[in-house]
């Protein structure tokens, strides 16, 4: 009877610990590294797919850390130590998919050059970088990385980080700044704006993240596709009117080597709006100014921004501004702007900008609505999805059926979290939103920057001229503005 209790008691407990994960770093795990990095030889440590929470819903839940070496013999990196060293959170998300860990690399194929991990490590950052689930994670038949499932996932990182910041090589757990593009634009906002709000709680506590802060130092956002409840409606008040499309669709390259086949290339197709597009695209765009008009946003003068019922005024004027600070920008260092119909030189300043010929200059890239389509079909329905895949509504302007848990949405949007006093905002956001992006709005990161300079937050946005979706182009800025955040005392 009592082996019998015994093998049962044994059994349990290979159970138990069957699933659950060990949270505690391994300092002993680390392999050395060499990559190259602008001539010079970049020494890290790599520490790889670590589980950081103890009830993973899928295999995916795995960071992995990278220390520049030098650390771990007491040395000095750009200036900072072991102790001081930042820890830059970058992730791979894309299209609300699942991101991959980003690992160093020397000839990242977006960018054909180092990606921001590899840079990072150059200028003395630590790097931790987690896989997060996204809307296509499977795990049991059921769709586990549905929203709001990948910000759960990476505050869990967070936590992770906190729960071993004594165990850590290397590492300042008080100086975490997230990075990501587009939809991962979208989840670094989304980190950076909602540190430990109660709402994650029990999704973390389901997953067994460790019990710690969340919230982050700083957070830097390419083309963030976020406020996607407001996003439709910020698109229409740009392209309404402009009812052909050219849609980026990814296609082989029929010319392509055996070695690049896999590298497609993006293609225009156009296309044009039906009637029953073109009426959303008025609703939304007539909805816009009521939208704007209830975030009671301020210039930094103090001055109110506000749209009147035809969708001008002083909100309008603070965006046409940020399209002239971008066009005088490309001037200044050069650029022949003189073919560029829709803005007005004189004796080389940027006077003017006209919106109304912007939309046909970059073109429209999604039918309306953008974001929330009528037959369900983007990405963003389907990241609003149910476990059994089913894309859900979540635009209340033009849906009440089939629509996606209200709290949830409200989870999913940085906005609605800014400002609140139970909710700890990161200190610092940089935000960069491209002068030919068409995937989402200007409006709609300018929209999330007013509101965070509004909260106290310190905002560096900018919209580079020329750039389209995309991120990452101008990594030694962004870690000069890392540099001026984390050593200027802040
Ligand atoms: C992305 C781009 C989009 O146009 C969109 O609607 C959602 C995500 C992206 O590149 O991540």
């Amino acid at each position: 009877m009592k082996k019998f209790l015994t093998l049962l008691l044994a059994a349990m407990l290979i159970q138990a610990g069957a699933s659950a994960q060990d949270l505690t770093f391994d300092a002993s795990r680390g392999i050395e590294r060499t990559l190259t990095y602008d001539g010079r030889a970049v020494n890290f440590i790599a520490y790889e797919n670590i589980f950081y929470v103890a009830n993973p819903a899928s295999d995916a839940q795995r960071l992995s850390v990278y220390v520049p070496a030098e650390y771990l013999r007491g040395g000095i990196v750009n200036g900072y130590s072991a102790t001081t060293a930042p820890i830059f959170l970058p992730n791979g998300v894309g299209g609300y998919m699942p991101g991959n860990i980003l690992e160093p690399l020397e000839n990242d194929r977006m960018s054909g050059g180092a990606n921001a991990s590899l840079v990072a490590l150059s200028r003395g950052l630590v790097v931790v970088s987690p896989a997060i689930r996204g809307r296509t994670t499977v795990e049991g038949g059921e769709y586990v990385g549905k929203a709001p499932a990948l910000i759960v996932d990476y505050k869990a990182a967070v936590r992770w980080l906190r729960f071993n910041r004594d165990r850590l090589p290397a590492g300042d757990t008080e100086k975490i700044i997230s990075n990501g593009t587009s939809a991962g634009g979208a989840l670094s906002a989304a980190l950076g704006a909602t540190g430990n709000a109660h709402e994650f709680e029990p999704y973390l506590a389901d997953l067994g993240a460790a019990f710690e802060r969340d919230d982050i130092f700083a957070s830097s956002d390419y083309c963030p596709i976020t406020n996607l409840d407001n996003a439709d409606a910020a698109y229409e008040w740009i392209f309404c009117g402009v009812n052909e499309y050219y849609q980026a669709v990814w296609q082989r390259n029929p010319n392509a080597t055996a070695e690049d086949a896999n590298h497609p290339v993006p293609v225009k197709k156009a296309a044009v709006m039906t009637a029953e597009e073109i009426k959303a695209s008025e609703t939304l765009r007539d909805a816009f100014p009521a939208y704007v008009n209830s975030l009671d946003l301020l210039d930094e003068h103090g001055n109110p921004l506000t749209l009147d019922k035809r969708g001008n005024g002083s909100f309008k004027d603070y965006i046409k501004g940020k399209y002239i600070e971008s066009a005088q920008s490309a001037l200044d260092s050069g650029a022949d702007l003189a073919g560029v119909d829709w803005v007005k030189i004189k004796r080389g300043r940027v006077v003017d900008v006209d919106l109304k010929k912007y939309p046909a200059a970059v073109t429209r890239m999604k039918a309306a609505p953008a974001f929330d389509k009528l037959d369900l079909s983007s990405g963003e329905n389907d990241e609003f999805g149910t476990a059994a895949n089913e894309p859900r509504h979540f635009n209340k302007t033009l849906f009440n059926d089939t629509f996606a848990n209200a709290d949830v949405i409200r989870m999913m949007n940085p906005m609605n979290f800014i400002g609140r006093e139970d909710v700890t905002t990161a200190k610092h956001f940089r935000i960069r939103h491209g002068a030919a992006d068409r995937d989402t709005a200007l409006a709609i990161p300018a929209i999330l920057a007013l509101k965070l300079q509004n909260s106290g937050v310190d905002v560096d946005f900018f919209s580079p001229w020329g750039r389209g979706h995309g991120g990452d182009y101008d990594l030694p800025e962004l870690f000069d503005w890392i540099d001026g955040i984390c050593k200027g005392g802040a």
